[in-house]
């Protein structure tokens, strides 16, 4: 044969005269050889060696040989299968292609029968390598594009710090469940893909799921997947997110949502680690950490009896909080920094300076969407500007949003009463301008000067 990347073959069966034959024809035809005659001789060389086809007598006195064939699928799924039988025994064979065997050869056979069967292995074998290099390299090219993007936690606050060090900390130890707790748009699923992009999983998927998101009916088949025609609809093999993520991280996000009756499955699941497809019966180990999220007061769901306590138990092992951006305002002037920086380089604009009024003003603004708001702000500022300085009228808030950072600038301060006193009184009259003048005991002009002025919109923007 002319064939290039020989493939690596093992031969077993129990007649030590068939082995032998086969193996000098294989060697003769140039492919790497291995013969075994018992189970636990193929066994030991399977662990040694990376093997691509086994030949296997499905015969062998003392086993069953479709059972041997599945184990083999099961741990080495990459290895094709030619299963060797007796003539008159297709019930046999049958059940071994049904099972992932890839062709078969009745005894006894001819060298040209063999041939034709391994170069046509060979050639699939071949292929299917190939479609995994270029999967591989896609995956790296997209995965170093992640890595670049939003992989960085920026903040200098003790916080941050703190919360950075619990993600190392959860890195180092791949194997235990974590819980971020936080505010929405304050970093959690950022956090949780720093943990895995720093662990031993970093090469392994890291599946984020929205754990409201899936209806209940379709969530068995999701998580655990189903075999075809397991029920209408299923009209194929599906791998469910426990498989997917083998080896990698389950991110469960909104976690405290997940509908009651599902959490007692994903107990069992992570304690367990075996998973059934919806409609087989073949046990498939699958080795995930569960990482999940949640902004709701999970402590007080579990009080409520709307969440698992065990199931909590399970997950927060190791748990990490993630404060509201008002309580670190030292972190805005950061984040926004590199906001601006990301924005300007990802839009192709020019380097920006940014005027220190309007860092101190946002250091006093309650940012009820965080992190996410500041960012949005950023790119909305950059968008919109014609000028190489933001200022204040690049950055409008939300006219309904309460200061609560007491700061000491009294050139500033008397700038922040004021606003805080229209925003006040717009909310009170439920933004009429003429009822908020009127309270004001200003003329309806001086408050849409103001306004202006201060860059109050009455329009409740989008976070
Ligand atoms: N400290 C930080 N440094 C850089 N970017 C951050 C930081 N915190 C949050 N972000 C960015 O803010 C945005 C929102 O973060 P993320 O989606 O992780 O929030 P979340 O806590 O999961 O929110 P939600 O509860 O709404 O799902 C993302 O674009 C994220 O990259
Ligand atoms: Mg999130």
């Amino acid at each position: 044969m002319t064939v290039q990347n020989k493939i690596k073959i093992l031969i077993l069966d129990d007649e030590k005269q068939f082995t032998e034959e086969l193996h000098e024809f294989f060697v003769k035809s140039g492919f790497q050889t291995f013969e075994s005659n018992s189970w636990q001789a193929a066994q030991q060389i399977l662990s040694e060696q990376a093997i691509d086809l086994l030949i296997l007598d499905v015969q062998l006195p003392g086993e069953n040989g479709i059972e041997l064939l599945k184990e083999v699928k099961k741990q080495y799924a990459d290895i094709e299968v030619i299963v060797v039988s007796a003539y008159g025994d297709m019930e046999t064979v049958i059940q071994a292609i049904r099972f992932g065997a890839f062709d078969y050869l009745r005894k006894p056979f001819r060298h040209i029968d063999i041939q034709i069967t391994i170069e046509r292995t060979q050639k699939f074998i071949q292929l299917r390598q190939k479609l995994e290099r270029t999967e591989e390299q896609y995956s790296l090219i997209s995965k170093s594009l992640e890595d670049k993007i939003d992989r960085q936690f920026i903040g200098v606050s003790d916080q941050i710090q703190e919360v950075l060090e619990k993600a190392i900390t959860a890195s180092n130890y791949p194997d235990t469940n974590v819980l971020i707790t936080g505010e929405s748009g304050t970093g959690k699923e950022n956090i949780a893909r720093i943990i895995q992009g720093l662990s031993s999983r970093k090469n392994k998927m890291f599946c984020a799921v929205n754990s409201s998101a899936i209806s209940e009916s379709l969530w068995e088949s999701e998580f655990f997947g189903h075999k075809k025609g397991a029920f209408t609809g299923a009209i194929n093999d599906k791998i469910g997110l426990f498989e997917l993520c083998n080896g990698g991280t389950l991110f469960l996000d909104e976690i405290a949502d997940m509908p009651y009756n599902l959490q007692a499955k994903i107990l069992r699941t992570s304690e367990e680690k075996i998973i059934v497809r919806v409609g087989d019966h073949t046990e498939i180990y699958t080795d995930f950490r569960i990482i999940s999220a949640t902004n709701h007061d999970i402590f007080k769901r579990v009080e409520e009896k709307a969440f698992r306590h065990d199931l909590l138990h399970r997950l927060n092992t190791l748990h990490i909080h993630i404060s509201p951006l008002r309580e670190r305002p030292e972190d805005i002037k950061p984040l926004l920094i590199y906001f601006v920086d990301f924005f300007a380089n990802k839009f192709n604009k020019r380097e920006f300076d940014i005027s220190d009024d309007t860092i101190s003003f946002l250091m006093k603004y309650a940012f009820p969407g965080n992190v996410r708001e500041l960012r949005n702000m950023a790119e909305r500022a950059i968008i919109h500007t014609k000028n190489n300085k933001l200022t204040l009228k690049d950055f409008p808030v939300l006219n309904h949003t309460v200061k609560v950072n007491n700061h000491h600038d009294d050139d500033l301060n008397l700038k922040m009463q004021e606003i805080n006193l229209i925003q006040k009184a717009l909310l009170n009259s439920q933004y009429v301008e003429t009822t908020t003048a009127e309270t004001l005991g200003i003329s309806r002009d001086a408050l849409i000067r103001k306004m202006k002025k201060y860059n109050i919109i009455l329009r409740k923007a989008i976070l």
